[in-house]
């Protein structure tokens, strides 16, 4: 397997990337920890269960004990009710301080596995087992925990969580393998987002070598996938390792979680319009959160360019280089501007009421702009807004 080192001093941890890492995840932690817990909580995705028997035992041939529970990954379920459910049965186990929880799937089943251990007698160490291509590149590195909550009968998404690092990422490519085609693109837009912000860690070849790589990547062929999630991680990692608590006062001046947030306003604004769909067929509603930032980073290449702050080509390339990953570009049944800015003005990621986008510069960066004028938000729009 390969490694990438995140540096976060007694925080630190290695990503292990390749095929079959599941089948030796018992001796990684044996290796990471010093020592074989006596116990494993293993929380996996009900979705993956293809992989559990693997993951169950490779522990047990490390004498490891495994208590399994099994997790429904919607964003309903992603709640303080199942925290509770989750919490109870580790309780119920005896998991003791020294022993270890894992969690197998994508980025929801990361996310409770990783808060469940932030809590659980104030802190046990946690092991993530990526699934998704999201998951691999993205959600299991950094430490963001958390879960959703539901406020007057809407769900405020990862409202309640903690900064915990995991000991260990293992991300074993063979998992890939049952992962639905639209989930495996919608983690491919995550990946250009980090090849449209390389240059932010020094790595402006990136987004050129996913682009010259897509036919091997979307074909799943074993290495470039391993290829991509080193490249990504690589860059998260160095993200996180310059803010790791999104606590960068000014993004523009280095490297800051607050970047990772590229195409995010306007993806989340379409987010809270379930209906809408790139096509305007109801069968391709609602979009998934990576078909969503896929839109969004072509709204924000459109709104860079507006203020010229890009050149005019970006957009373009930026659509041509989605589309090639077979992720839509554009949204039907949008409602008119006012509407779309009220929505982008109640993302939670909105600092004192004012509007911030994080938008592409030259060299594969990018720039944070607080209140950007109307007409940049405009061509955004403009730019993804079908029929
Ligand atoms: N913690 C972070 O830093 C961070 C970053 C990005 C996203 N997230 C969170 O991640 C979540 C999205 O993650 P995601 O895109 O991985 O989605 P997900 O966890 O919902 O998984 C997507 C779907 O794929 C299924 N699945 C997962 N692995 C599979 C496999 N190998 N084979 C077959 N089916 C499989 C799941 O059951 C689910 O239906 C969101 O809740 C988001 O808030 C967290």
């Amino acid at each position: 397997l390969r490694s990438v080192r995140v540096e976060l001093d007694e925080r630190s941890y290695d990503v292990r990337i390749g095929a079959a890492g599941r089948a030796t995840l018992g001796d990684a932690i044996l290796g990471v920890l010093g020592r074989a817990p006596r116990q494993a909580f293993l929380i996996a995705d009900a979705n993956v269960h293809a992989h559990v028997a693997v993951v169950e035992q490779s522990l047990r041939d490390r004498g490891i004990a495994v208590s399994t529970i099994s997790l429904v990954a919607t964003e309903p379920e992603k709640s303080l009710h199942t925290l509770g459910i989750v919490l109870g049965a580790m309780a119920a186990t005896r998991l003791e301080r020294g022993d270890v929880v894992v969690g197998l799937g994508g980025g929801i089943t990361g996310d409770v596995a990783g808060f469940a251990a932030a809590c659980y007698r104030r802190g046990i160490a946690i092991v993530q087992c990526p699934t998704t291509l999201l998951a691999m590149v993205d959600a299991s590195v950094g430490g963001k925990t958390g879960v959703n909550l539901e406020v007057g009968g809407t769900l405020q998404k990862n409202m309640v969580g903690a900064f915990h690092q995991p000991v260990l990422v293992v991300a074993d490519t063979d998992t890939l393998s049952t992962l639905p085609d639209r989930e495996f693109k919608a983690g491919l837009a995550e990946c250009v987002k980090h090849g449209l912000l390389g240059g932010c860690i020094g790595d402006t070849d990136h987004l050129a070598w996913i682009v010259a790589s897509l036919p091997k990547i979307l074909a799943r062929e074993s290495e470039s996938l391993a290829n991509l999630i080193e490249r990504s991680v690589a860059f998260k990692a160095g993200i996180v390792e310059g803010d790791e608590r999104e606590l960068a006062e000014d993004p523009n001046d280095g490297p800051s979680r607050a970047l990772l947030n590229l195409g995010h306003t306007f993806a989340h604004a379409i987010e809270t319009l379930p209906h809408l769909s790139p096509t305007g067929l109801a069968a391709d509603a609602p979009l998934l959160h990576g078909e969503a930032v896929a839109i969004g980073l072509v709204g924000a290449a459109a709104a860079s360019a507006s203020m010229g702050l890009c050149a005019p080509e970006l957009t373009a390339e930026v659509r041509l280089i989605l589309g090639r990953c077979g992720l839509p570009t554009r949204v039907a049944g949008l409602p008119d501007l006012a509407a779309l800015e009220a929505l982008m003005g109640a993302d939670k990621k909105v600092a004192g009421g004012r509007t911030r986008l994080i938008l592409p510069t030259p060299g594969r960066n990018a720039k944070v702009v607080t209140n950007p004028p109307k007409s940049a938000i405009a061509a955004g729009w403009d730019a993804v807004r079908a029929g």
